[in-house]
């Protein structure tokens, strides 16, 4: 789902400059496995974006995409 969506363009390897690998992703939502309010408030804050750096991809996703993919990345990203 994340190839599918293009989230390697950016976090693959090799990574752009300014965002982050999916390991290092992963790893930081790894913080909220297995808490549903946790995972809810990090989708809606990647869909939000960051007034610094609005990002087309992440604004594009379904509430239940990000849901889903940072439910995916807390799991590890595999
Ligand atoms: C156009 C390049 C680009 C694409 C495509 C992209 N991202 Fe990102 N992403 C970034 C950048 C840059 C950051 C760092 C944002 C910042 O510094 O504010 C980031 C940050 C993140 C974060 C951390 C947000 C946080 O709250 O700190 C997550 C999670 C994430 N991306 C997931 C994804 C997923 C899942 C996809 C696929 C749907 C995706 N990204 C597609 C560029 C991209």
């Amino acid at each position: 789902m994340a190839a599918d969506m293009g989230c390697y363009n950016c976090h693959g390897s090799p990574k752009l400059q300014t965002a982050p690998s999916m390991a290092s992703l992963a790893e930081h939502a790894a913080k909220a496995r297995g808490d549903d309010e946790a995972l809810k408030k990090r989708a809606q804050k990647l869909r939000a974006g960051s007034a610094l750096h609005p990002i087309a991809a992440h604004e594009r996703l379904s509430p239940e995409a990000a849901e889903l993919l940072v439910r995916w990345l807390s799991e590890g990203a595999k």
